[in-house]
Parts: structure tokens; sequence; C-alpha cells
């Protein structure tokens, strides 16, 4: 079943990524891949709607961030991965969900007026930033996505998304020939199963009887047919009928959060960051050169690991025993601070080799990375079309 629900993700590009990206995000982005039908995106029109003044920011960036997108072990078999702007069914869907989409909605976005606020040299009282939001709507629900992976701050978008999805639904919701398409799909269940799935139907529609719902909704989960009739039967069991856009849940994953080497979050433009592929010298020299406890001066003062950013690494990169030897040399100034350190450092080191090792063929042949995204975002644009069809026929415009 799940091997059919689809994840949806996007990054804007920033070039080369950070190690906080890694744990952050991408990570999760690449465990997914196991259980889920996967499609992650570079969200270059949403950085235009900070940076329109400035699109040096694409190009490179966009190649550089793909490159350790697959370095971090996306998968192109298994995943699709794509440019927001090379399927401009994006942009179709966001006009379309504007037309009814409320301004106070979008208004009330948390982001959006402490971002005005946040980023005072820019002048983003323009229509693009307002509507962001609304085309992060559009980017999910045109792969009608279940679940979207996103940090804590993402989440009133995700929330947004769902009332914009029921919204349309409530709006245009039943889909032409509904009755029919219904009836055509009861028949793909096979004539046993096809009849108990009418005798459900009847219980629950005219009893109310909530055992016969969940049966059948039992019988539907298991039943091998296409996606688009399953939908439509689930909507037909209900009452209602087929959704045309699919409400999607935020998937939020315990991350730790990585400081910078100032203490500070990990950001590139905070010159604190580790970048993924961080030469080997320069990595050490950083993490060598990283604040730590500001109590411990001399090496002789102990120090206290819940104060000292070096210790947060600790906790994500390395085992128990070293953990307790951190503490406790810490605590008893038994150790000293670069001693501290080099377990961080190496281990930096080593998760860094499967990253670089994958990134190589994208690096040698940049050619290599332009067809797998080629692939990608023909991919994403079928199903792009798919829901599209859907949309257009259901707001009056399936005239071709
Ligand atoms: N707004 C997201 C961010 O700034 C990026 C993004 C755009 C996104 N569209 C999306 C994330 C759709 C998840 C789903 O991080
Ligand atoms: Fe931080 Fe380690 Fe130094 Fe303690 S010993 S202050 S945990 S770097």
């Amino acid at each position: 079943m799940s091997q059919q629900e689809r994840i949806l993700s996007g990054m804007r590009p920033t070039g080369s990524l950070h190690i906080g990206h890694y744990h952050g995000a991408l990570k999760n982005w690449v465990r997914l891949q196991d259980e889920f039908r996967c499609f992650y995106f570079v969200a270059d029109w949403h950085a235009l709607t900070t940076h329109y003044e400035d699109p040096s920011v694409m190009g490179a960036s966009v190649w550089d961030m793909l490159v350790d997108w697959f370095g971090a072990g996306l998968d192109p078999n298994r995943s699709t991965v794509f440019i927001q702007s090379r399927v401009p069914e994006h942009a179709e869907l966001f006009l379309l969900l504007a037309m009814s989409a409320p301004l106070g909605w979008l208004e009330r976005v948390p982001t959006y007026k402490d971002q005005i606020e946040k980023l005072k040299d820019k002048d983003l009282s323009t229509y693009g930033f307002l509507g962001y939001p609304l085309m992060q709507a559009a980017d999910i629900l045109i792969y009608r996505a279940r679940y979207v992976p996103v940090g804590e701050d993402q989440v009133p978008h995700i929330e947004m998304t769902r009332e914009i999805a029921r919204r349309f639904n409530h709006l245009y919701g039943r889909e032409p020939g509904f009755e029919d398409k219904a009836l055509a799909a009861t028949k793909k269940l096979g004539g046993k199963a096809a009849k108990r799935f009418a005798e459900l139907r009847t219980r629950w529609q005219q009893e109310g009887d909530a055992a016969a719902i969940e049966a059948g909704r039992a019988l539907l989960a298991s039943a091998s047919i296409p996606r688009e009739d399953r939908e439509r039967l689930a909507g037909y069991l209900e009452g209602t009928s087929r959704a045309i856009l699919v409400e999607p849940a935020a998937r939020l994953t315990e991350t730790p959060k990585l400081p910078g080497l100032d203490g500070n979050k990990m950001s590139k433009s905070y010159g604190n960051a580790v970048l993924m592929r961080e030469e080997p010298k320069a990595l050490t020299d950083k993490v060598r050169k990283m604040t730590t406890d500001p109590a411990r001066v001399k090496r002789t003062d102990p120090g206290e690991p819940e104060r000292c950013p070096v210790w947060q690494l600790h906790k994500v990169y390395s085992n128990e025993d070293t953990k307790v030897w951190v503490q406790q040399g810490c605590r008893s100034a038994g150790i000293g601070c670069l001693e501290c350190k080099q377990p961080v450092i190496d281990a930096m080191l080593a998760e860094q080799v499967p990253w670089r090792e994958r990134a190589q063929p994208y690096l040698d042949r940049p050619q290599l990375l332009r067809e797998i995204v080629d692939d990608g975002c023909a991919r994403a644009r079928q199903v792009a079309e798919e829901t599209m069809r859907d949309v257009r026929e259901a707001m009056g415009l399936g005239y071709r």
C-alpha cells in the first residue's frame, strides 16, 4: 500500500549543503525512499519570492545542491528528483488555486509578518511573497502527496495546504460522471468482492453501521485496483465522492539541532557551517577552532558539556562510551578541548567518505546530473499533468 503513497518535499537552492541540512532533512529524505514513492524538488521559484532582485542565486546553486542530494544517498532509480520551474504545471495549479484562496489565510501564515520584520533590508511587500505558501500548497497538492517531511517552521504551511485542498474539494469536488465511474470501479473488484462492497456500503449509508464502513475500507485497502478507482470507491463508500485533491499531513522527524561552529544555528550566511563536502583539512581546522564552554578558559578549568556546542555534536556523532568520557573528562578537567573534539572530527571525516564517493560521478560528468534531472522532470510532469486534467475539468476548463 504505502509504496503507492507519495511523499513530497522541496528545498530552496542554496548551493553546496552543510551537515545541518543533512542531519535536519536529507537523512530523513533518504530513509523515506524505502517506504514511499518519493518526489523531491529544487524550489527555485520559491527562492525568487525573497531573492527576486538577485537571480544569481540560481544556476550553479541548483546543481551544487543536487550533487549533495545524490551524495547523501537519494537514489534516482527510486526517487523522482526535479526542478520546480521545469514543471510549469505547478504555476498553473498555483494560479487556479489563487482564484478561491482567501486573502486572510495567507496574511495569517505566521512566517508572513515574521519574515517581513526579519528581512528588513528586503522589500517583501510583494504579491509573490504573500503568495508563496499558496505556491507551496500547489507543489504538494499537484502530486497528491500523503506526507510532507518538513521542519517545525513549515507546519503552518502544511495546515494551510489541507485547508486549501478541503476548500477545493468542497467547491468542485464532485467528479463529472462520478456515479458511473464508481460503478465501473466496483466491477473491477471482481464478482464476490464487488457484491460484498455493495452490501457494506448499503449497511453504512442506510443503517449507519460503523463496522460496515470499517470492513469496506479494509476491503478497498487490500484490493488490487488502480489508485484512482480506490479513491473513487472510498468516496462512494462514505457517501461523498472522489476527492480531487488529497489532504497531506506533515511528517515531522525528531532531528537533532546541529549547532554551527560559533554555537548559533548553522547557516552558510553566518559563516559558521561545515559543508558536506568540506575538504578534510578545512573541516579539521574548523572544528578545532570551534567555540567551547565559555567558562572553560584554561585547560585546568573544569567545563560543563551542557554549555558547550561541541557536546551537541557528540550527541549526534559519538557512541555511549565516548559520551561518558566527554562528560567525565570535561567536568573534571581531565581532558582538553582539542582532545575532546578529536572523536567528532574523526566521525565527521568518516561520514563524508560515502557522500564523496557517491557525488564523484556527478562532478566528473555534469551531463549525467542533467540527464537524471531531465528524467525526473519528465516523470514529475506526468503525475502533475494527471492531476491537472482533473482540476481543469472540475473547474470547467476541460475543453480540449
Ligand atoms: N517552503 C519550503 C522551505 O522554505 C520549501 C518548499 C517549497 C517545500 N515547496 C515545498 C517544502 C513543498 C515541502 C513541500 O523550506
Ligand atoms: Fe566542550 Fe569538550 Fe571542551 Fe568540555 S572538553 S568544554 S565538552 S569541548
